[in-house]
């Protein structure tokens, strides 16, 4: 794996006060694998307490908004995100964009919006299944790729540093317990390095990207072993440490 791996778990819409003994023992463990970039998208209400109770884990958004402030209500910025601790933000999520119905303009405005404000950003790409069936798996994604990642001012150079992430996300894997075929991601990540390339030059080497759909401790370390995979966007396994670190362990060598 050309790029230290980067292991990134998505909470989603989950997770009280509670769960922070969770992130906790995450973040433990993450110290343990300095080899690995390991992180939590908790949901916006936690993402401050969190930053408080982590010391060695990134922690980010799952969203926000294209503008910086005004009359957006229930919405949250960029600048806010960065205001209460978030170091990067996930875009582009499948669910977003069926649930609030986002597309590739409006993402690649937020993923502008979110780099403008000094965040990382993973952008979410994915083919539903009848996509895939009718064979426009690839084509779909590499629309999604030109479409949605970063394109403003100071793009190329947050590419460049390293703060701008893929995650492939093939839907009828998200949740499912349904995974992707190997091969099948080798080839995904293949086309979408190809588009990387293209948009930003030789900077498109330094996006990592990343598998999400039903990672967990039994299929980790094959996926993450694969031609082209930087690491793994993991919903429902992230969670709970004794889910998560065997995931972390998978990407790492570890010092014990
Ligand atoms: P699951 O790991 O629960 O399939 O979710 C994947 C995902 O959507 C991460 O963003």
């Amino acid at each position: 794996m050309p790029h230290r791996p980067y292991i990134v778990g998505n909470w989603k819409m989950n997770g009280v006060r509670a769960m922070l003994a969770e992130a906790r023992a995450i973040d433990r463990a993450a110290a343990r694998y300095p080899d690995v970039q390991v992180a939590l998208a908790p949901p916006f209400t936690l993402i401050g307490t969190l930053r408080e109770a982590v010391t060695a884990m990134g922690i980010g958004g799952q969203d926000c908004h294209a503008q910086a402030k005004g009359a957006h209500t229930g919405d949250v910025s960029a600048p806010m995100l960065v205001d209460t601790g978030a170091d990067f933000v996930i875009l582009g999520h499948s669910e977003r964009r069926k649930d609030h119905a986002e597309g590739d303009a409006l993402v690649q405005a937020k993923a502008d919006a979110a780099l403008s404000a000094g965040l990382g950003v993973i952008v979410c790409v994915g083919e539903t299944l009848d996509e895939r069936d009718a064979g426009k798996a690839v084509a779909v994604v590499a629309g999604q790729v030109d479409g949605s990642l970063p394109a403003g001012e100071g793009a190329g150079d947050a590419v460049a540093a390293g703060k701008v992430s893929v995650a492939y996300e093939p839907v009828w894997a998200i949740g499912t317990g349904r995974v992707a075929a190997v091969e099948d991601v080798v080839t995904m990540h293949a086309a979408i390095r190809e588009r990387l390339l293209a948009l930003y030059g030789e900077a498109g080497a330094k996006v990592r990207i990343l598998y999400g759909g039903s990672v967990n401790a039994g299929n980790a370390a094959e996926l993450l072993a694969a031609e082209g995979v930087g690491g793994a966007l993991v919903g429902g396994a992230s969670l709970t440490a004794e889910a998560f670190l065997p995931i972390v362990a998978a990407a790492g060598t570890g010092e014990a």
